[in-house]
Order: structure tokens, then C-alpha cells, then sequence
């Protein structure tokens, strides 16, 4: 086997020193070759690719979309994508649904879990994934899947390749590399990854047994959310998103091809690993993002702005503001706002909230009951808020400010309503208690008091 890991990327010899392995920025056209000269240079398809390579285009978008959401990718490799595909046999996708999927009937109540347990038996990152919810159609590139995974051995001559979405990881628990065809990607809890549908890869479990989020995304591919009036820096900056370079595995041994399609999962028997790619140009290609770069902004004298402030990526849909997915991060900010209640207030919202915990305290919910590992839903214009304990800590608070350290929550929003899947209804893990929990607020209404409590 010559396996190329992490070879020195073309260009800025700078930048190799600050991400070794990586190159640095969003969407790109990035260029990159593990063996000198495997790249064609000023042309996609010569009659011969250097090194007896072949030509491979993925395309992320319609060849004609326009050039703002116009994705693809030449791939220069030792075998085409058709070489690595065979006789296909359906396999059991155990706990990994696809919209749409049949769901549990479930009351009009918010809904939260605890960690879910990493069981002791050998679970590939395949194998671990547990569909939480799913929305909209994938068929139809709407929608998207919430799900929890839990990993515990790695994928060894076992390759998988997701059509039906493109994958937002979240570790919270445990570090990850992933073997893409593109480059290796290393990500532990605090980053995360995405891989574009259609893209190669394997994970191997290298911190440990591991625990995370998937958001599988069925519609238009992450972006960044336009910063409008807030102008050219700060939330999520270009500059911190990394992409592997290329590197590639010349392995020829007996395999499986695992292929995620319409909803079903598929097997073929290989002879070869697919994640031949010695030398790749494109935009479209998986990176990784740390979340603790995240710059926030927000209110600086009173009041709240809505939390889409805080929207690290978005999946676009054809209704301009009403995204198919917002992901959305809570982490550590300062909190300066005057004469303001400063944790989230109550509200109804017609875009549904799945969310997780990284680390730390979410401040509306100091009340304990949201683990790290955790998991809620607040459904399609389900009412939601603080607990009694966040909203008599908050209206108490002498209103100096405060910073909010060591915490790392997140919001998968969807404009569609998230069907709750059989597992996600049944397991042990789902809190009973917690569709009351509003009911423990007290009433402070005086008609004689004016004044604020
Ligand atoms: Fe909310």
C-alpha cells in the first residue's frame, strides 16, 4: 500500500506552515496534487493525464446553475467511480432513516433526550448513525435528516458514499479522521465537518469510542449566510475553513463499497480503494470548520436580536430568507445588554429547532436536564423558553457584564416540520418530564403593581 498522507499543498508555502495539510478558505477554485505535475494545468481533460491517471468531474449543482451556487470538481485518479461500483445488494440501514421516512405519532409537545449510550459492541460511523428526525423529501433535495451517531471501531476497506444529502458532523465526543477522496480531514469535538454529497470517504475512531450529530442535508449545499449590514468580517470567516489536500491510497485489497441512494443503503464487493485521487481542482470538495472561531455579534445596549445572528452555515432554498436548514451556534459571547432579560425569551417559531450540546450550560436551560451529548426538538410553532430556573436566575440578575465561557450548544432550524422517528420515540433516553416544564413557571401578574416585579 502507498498511502500519501499529507504532502506539501501547491501555492503559498505560507499557508502550509499555518495548516499543515489543509488550505485555507470557502468555495474556493483550490488546486492541489500529491505527486508533481499529477494536476493538468490549463486544461480539465487531456488526451492523456499525467502518471496514466484518469479524468473524473463531480458536479455539486446543475452545469448551468449560475456561477454564485455553481459547484464541481475535476478529479485526477487511478481508477474511475464506475470502476469502483459492482453488483449492488441492499443492506440494512438499521437505525438510518431518509425522508420520508415512516415516523411515530407524537403530541404537539417539546421533546428533549439525554446522551444516548455508546454501546460496547464494535459500530462502524455507518453503522452507529440513529435518525432522530426526519423533513421534507430527499428525493425532491428538501429538507434534511437529524441524527445522533455513535462509533466505535473504524472503517477498515469499507468506503461509503451519500447521495441522498451532504453531511454536517458535529463530534461531541471522541476525535475522527476522515479518509475523503479529496484529502484526510481530522476533526474532534469543538470542530466539524461536512461532506458534500457524492464524496468518498471512510472514518476511523481515533479518540476513542465516539458520540456526535449528523445533520444529512438534503437541499441546496451549505453556504455561508450573506452578512448584510454587518459587512466583510466577523461570524464565520472565509480564512477559517479547511480543505484537505490531496492525498491518495494505491491499495489494492478486497473491500466494500457502501453506497447510501434513494433512501436505501447498498453494498458491492470491491477490489481496490476508492480514495485514489492523486491530484484534484474544484470547488467542491468536504472541509472543516472550528467552531470556537466563530465571531459573534449582538446586541451591545439592550435587547436581543434574533438568533439567526448567530447562523454559521445555511442551505439556501428557492423562497429568498427561508432557509432549507440554518446551523446555528451558541458559544461562548459576552453578555452586556441593559435593563434586558438576556437568555432567549419565550417564543413560537414557525422554522423547527433540533438542538444539541457540545459542552458546557445552554442559558436557557440552567436548570440541568440539556446534557452535553443531549439532544431537543421544538417543533413547528411549538412554544418554548426558558425553565423556571434560567427565567427567575435572568429576571433577578444584577445586569453587569457577564460572560458566557466554556459553553458550546447548537440549532439545527428547518423550515420544515421534523417527523420523529420510531427510535427517537422509544428509547429510554427521551425525558419524560420535559413537555411540562413550562407549567413550573410561576404567575407574577398584579393589576395593582405597575410596576416591574
Ligand atoms: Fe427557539
Amino acid at each position: 500500500m502507498n498511502q500519501q498522507t499529507r504532502p506539501a499543498p501547491v501555492g503559498d508555502p505560507v499557508a502550509t506552515q499555518i495548516h499543515p495539510g489543509y488550505l485555507s478558505g470557502f468555495g474556493n477554485g483550490f488546486e492541489t496534487e500529491a505527486l508533481p505535475g499529477a494536476l493538468p494545468i490549463g486544461r480539465n481533460s487531456p488526451q492523456k493525464c499525467p502518471y496514466g491517471l484518469y479524468a473524473e468531474q463531480i458536479s455539486g449543482s446543475p452545469f448551468t446553475a449560475p456561477r454564485t451556487t455553481n459547484e464541481r470538481s475535476w478529479l485526477y485518479r487511478i481508477r474511475p467511480t464506475v470502476m469502483h461500483w459492482g453488483a449492488f445488494r441492499k443492506v440494512d440501514a438499521r437505525l438510518w432513516l431518509t425522508a420520508p421516512a415512516e415516523a411515530a405519532e407524537m403530541p404537539p409537545a417539546p421533546l428533549r433526550w439525554d446522551p444516548v449510550p455508546i454501546p460496547a459492541e464494535p459500530l462502524s460511523f455507518v453503522e452507529g448513525i440513529r435518525t432522530m428526525t426526519t423533513a421534507g423529501d430527499a428525493g425532491s433535495q428538501a429538507g434534511m435528516g437529524a441524527h445522533l451517531y455513535v462509533a466505535t471501531r473504524s472503517m477498515r476497506d469499507e468506503y461509503f458514499y451519500n447521495a441522498d444529502g451532504e453531511m454536517l458532523v458535529v463530534p461531541q465526543q471522541g476525535a475522527l479522521r476522515f479518509r475523503t477522496e479529496f484529502g484526510v480531514i481530522d476533526v474532534a469535538p469543538g470542530e466539524i465537518v461536512v461532506i458534500p454529497r457524492g464524496v468518498k470517504f471512510a472514518v476511523e475512531v481515533t479518540g476513542g469510542p465516539a458520540r456526535g450529530y449528523l445533520c444529512e442535508n438534503y437541499g441546496g449545499a451549505f453556504t455561508l449566510p450573506e452578512r448584510g449590514l454587518i459587512g466583510a468580517n466577523c461570524l464565520a470567516n472565509q480564512r477559517d475553513f479547511l480543505t484537505p489536500v490531496a492525498s491518495y491510497e494505491d491499495r489494492d485489497a478486497p473491500g466494500t463499497m457502501l453506497v447510501k441512494w434513494g433512501g436505501g443503503l447498498w453494498a458491492a464487493d470491491i477490489a481496490h480503494s476508492p480514495l485514489d485521487v492523486v491530484a484534484w481542482h474544484g470547488n467542491y470538495a468536504p472541509y472543516k470548520y472550528d467552531l470556537r472561531k466563530f465571531s459573534p455579534v449582538g446586541p451591545i445596549l439592550f435587547d436581543h436580536a434574533d438568533p439567526s445572528i448567530f447562523t454559521v452555515l445555511t442551505s439556501p432554498s428557492e423562497t429568498p430568507g427561508t432557509a432549507n436548514i440554518d446551523f446555528v451556534l451558541f458559544s461562548d459571547r459576552w453578555l452586556v445588554a441593559e435593563n434586558t432579560f438576556r437568555p432567549p425569551w419565550y417564543h413560537l417559531n414557525v422554522m423547527s429547532e433540533f438542538m444539541g450540546l457540545v459542552y458546557g450550560v445552554y442559558d436557557a436551560k440552567t436548570g440541568g436536564g440539556f446534557q452535553p451529548g443531549g439532544a431537543s426538538l421544538h417543533n413547528t410553532l411549538l412554544p418554548h423558553g426558558p425553565d423556571v430556573d434560567a427565567f427567575e436566575k435572568a429576571s433577578n440578575a444584577e445586569l453587569t457584564p457577564h460572560k458566557l465561557e466554556g459553553t458550546l450548544a447548537f440549532m439545527f432550524e428547518t423550515r420544515f416540520l421534523q417527523k420523529v422517528s420510531h427510535f427517537a420515540a422509544e428509547t429510554p433516553a427521551l425525558q419524560q418530564d420535559y413537555a411540562t416544564y413550562g407549567r413550573k413557571l410561576a404567575k407574577h401578574f398584579d393589576p395593582n403593581r405597575p410596576e416591574a416585579r
